[in-house]
Parts: structure tokens; sequence; C-alpha cells
């Protein structure tokens, strides 16, 4: 055998997914298929491929058309909340239907960040990714056009972190019923128990998105 080749088909699969997503990213052209290059590269710990499985992209396709449907393309400042890897955000910078001038990325896990921002590198200054608690941020100071939130059944208390927003801060929230997973501490039965538990005060979507284990849940409206 030779002496340069892996012991088992796999052992090598991180070098493998890099030179591929660089393929891809050669023959697409695509920024955000070359962040994920530098990912696999720069943060080989990350769980990048959870993050851009195919069910997590559709979701946030979903955002992206439901958002530009309801709201139109053009955005000043967006927050992300619980914005993980900067997926969501690499994305909408992705789409050049929408107009959008900066996004900031906020997260409680403090490796995630790092991550964010080499993949959403090409947005330079349009882009921050800051560790932080979401029930500790000044929405008020800021006050962001559009405020995102995807990461719902991972918090416990929905209305009580909108509550911290002005009224009038536009909102697009998701949540899903998919209760088996242990990291999920607040997942809902139905879009109407989302409705409920968000108590938007306008609401200019409402919709589900049903996946293989799980519906997926979105609300695009005003707090
Ligand atoms: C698994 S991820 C995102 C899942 C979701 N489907 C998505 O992609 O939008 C959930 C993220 O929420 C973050 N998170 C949980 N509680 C938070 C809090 N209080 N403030 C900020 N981020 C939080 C976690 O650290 C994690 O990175």
């Amino acid at each position: 055998m030779d002496a340069t080749q892996p012991e088992y088909p796999g052992a090598d699969w991180r070098e493998h997914a890099f030179d591929l997503t660089r393929g891809i990213a050669a023959y697409t052209s695509n920024p955000l298929i070359a962040g994920l290059a530098r990912i696999i590269a720069k943060h080989p710990q990350a769980d990048i491929a959870n993050a851009f499985n195919h069910k997590q992209v559709a979701c946030k396709m979903w955002a992206r058309d439901k958002l530009l449907e309801s709201s139109g393309a053009r955005f000043g400042r967006i927050w992300i909340l619980g914005g993980w890897y900067g997926v969501l955000a690499a994305m909408l910078f992705d789409d050049t239907r929408l107009d959008i001038d900066a996004i900031d990325s906020f997260d409680i896990d403090p490796s995630v960040a790092a991550v964010a921002r080499t993949l959403n590198r090409p947005a330079g200054e349009r882009f921050q990714a800051v560790t932080a608690d979401m029930y500790a941020l000044d929405y008020a100071a800021v006050r962001p056009d559009l405020v995102v939130n995807t990461s719902c059944e991972h918090i416990a208390n929905v209305r009580g972190w909108l509550d911290l927003l002005p009224r009038g801060t536009q909102v697009l929230l998701q949540s899903n019923d998919y209760f088996s997973e242990p990291t999920h501490i607040n997942c809902v039965a139905s879009v109407g128990a989302f409705e409920e538990m968000a108590g938007l005060s306008e609401l200019r979507f409402s919709g589900e998105l049903p996946m293989k284990k799980y519906t997926r849940f979105m609300l695009i409206g005003t707090v």
C-alpha cells in the first residue's frame, strides 16, 4: 500500500471536504462556499456540516424568501440572535435580491464567533460576531431594523426575551416541534402555539415548513 495513503477511506475526509468545497467555490464563484472551505481548513473543531446541512439551508432559504415577500428588500442593521456559525448572516449577504447595510450576529457560546467571522470575511466591516447572551443586550440603544431569532427552540422564555425589544421592532422568529432533540428546551407543537407564545402586535407572515423529522415554524412581524 502507498505509504502516503491513509489506512482507511475517510480518514482524510477533512482534506477531501476542503478540496471539494474549494472546487465548488471556484466553479460557482460563490463566496459563501469559499467561506465553508476556509472554515474546514481553519476551524477543524467546528460542526459546520451540521450548521450547513440541507435542512438548515432550506429553513434559512425559506426565511429569506418570506422576509423579502413580507417586508421588502431594504434593511439597515440586522441583529441575529443565537447566530451560531453565521450561516444565516452569510446567506442574507449572499442574496442579491436583498440590500442590507450591516449584520451583527450574537451567540452565548464563545467558541462560535471566530468561525462566524471566517465565514463572513467578505462582508468586512458590515459583519460583526459578538459573544453575548441575547437577554443581556441593549436593544433600545441600537434599535436594529430587524431582529432575527431562528433559535427560539433553544431559549427558555421567548416572550420574556421579546419583552426586552422596543415596541415596533420588526422580528423574524423560527421554532420547531423537534421535541426529541435534547438541546431543544422550548419547542412548540404548532404554528398557532408559536403565535400565542410570541404574542406579536402585527403578524405579516406565519407559516410552517414540513421537514422529514419535524416541522419548522416561522413568524415575521412586529413586537
Ligand atoms: C444550534 S444553534 C441554531 C439552531 C437554529 N436552527 C438555527 O440555525 O438558527 C442555537 C444557538 O443558540 C445559541 N444560544 C442559546 N441560548 C442563547 C442565549 N441566551 N443568547 C445567545 N445565544 C444563545 C447557542 O449557543 C447556539 O449556538
